[in-house]
């Protein structure tokens, strides 16, 4: 039998990284402090930022591109006031057939290039009597036990420890600054428990009801893999979800991708001026 013990693997893992970590830096050597990640339909967050540099997943070497069609597929380096950011215009989704591993490539890749902070947004459906379409919501935890952890295989000593704690992913001083940017824009902020599933499917009205018990507000296909990879790295992180439509089941209307789209865009510029101060105040 071949001889692979852990280290040698998780070495390559580490490798792969610092792989595509080399090629960015042959482009730029700019170091974001924060990194922002950009859900369906809030792409034009872009362009409130003084842009330094743009590269183009599909021109680093064997990195994961986004195939939908909604997410463009870059990073954007550049400034909010004087803050050195990343954006991350085009998210990677397991549903696109990628390994979870190369899912949250970027968001270990970003936390390489020097971010600390971690900005999360999406899409998603709400579960909560409460909410609303164009409800934005604050995530204070999630629930990730319907998908594979990111963090199977041999484990990077290099970015993070074996069995990571979970108690705090997203940063109670963050959800702070959020709320109190909510209360001075004036801009209502829900809050809730986010719950990943695989997707490409929306959800049946039964797993909304279970999911429901189970104590999830929203539900959507991105983010809390993200979150915990970024966890494990150190990273501080928040993350907010825009609820673009009711989940399955609780209004009876059958769900559609357009509507997705079209709530996001409706709730775009809310959501900018929480991120535009969120990032000004950090
Ligand atoms: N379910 C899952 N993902 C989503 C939804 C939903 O209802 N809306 C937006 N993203």
């Amino acid at each position: 039998m071949e001889n692979k013990n852990d280290s040698s693997i998780e070495t390559n893992a580490y490798k792969k990284l610092n792989f595509f970590l080399k090629q960015i830096r042959t482009k730029t050597d700019f170091v974001p402090e924060t990194a922002i990640v950009l859900g369906s339909g809030l792409g034009n967050f872009s362009n409130k930022i003084k842009q330094e540099c743009t590269i183009s997943y599909a021109d680093i070497d064997g990195f994961p591109v986004s195939t939908n069609k909604m997410h463009a597929g870059r990073f954007i380096f550049g400034y909010i006031e004087n803050k050195p950011i990343v954006l991350m215009d085009g998210r990677i989704h397991y549903y696109e057939g990628y390994t979870m591993e190369q899912v949250v490539t970027p968001i270990r890749i970003m936390k390489m290039l020097g971010a600390k902070n971690l900005i999360l947004t999406n899409a998603a459906g709400g579960i909560d009597n409460g909410f609303k379409p164009g409800d934005l919501m604050i995530i204070t935890d999630h629930i990730t036990s319907f998908i594979p952890s990111p963090l199977i295989g041999p484990n990077i000593e290099e970015l993070g420890v074996r069995f990571p704690d979970m108690t705090h992913v997203y940063n109670p001083e963050l959800i702070d600054k959020l709320k109190s940017i909510g209360r001075d824009k004036q801009i209502d902020l829900k809050e809730g428990v986010y719950l990943q599933t695989t997707g490409p499917n929306y959800e049946t009205p039964a797993e909304i009801r279970a999911y429901k018990a189970l104590g999830a507000n929203a539900v959507g296909m991105s983010t809390a893999c993200e979150a915990m990879i970024a966890t494990h790295c150190g990273m501080k992180i928040c993350g907010l979800s825009c609820i673009t439509n009711m989940a399955a089941g609780i209004t009876g209307e059958p769900l559609d991708d357009s509507e997705v789209v079209e709530v996001a865009s409706t709730v775009a510029d809310k959501l900018e001026t929480i991120l535009y101060n969120l990032v000004k105040n950090l």
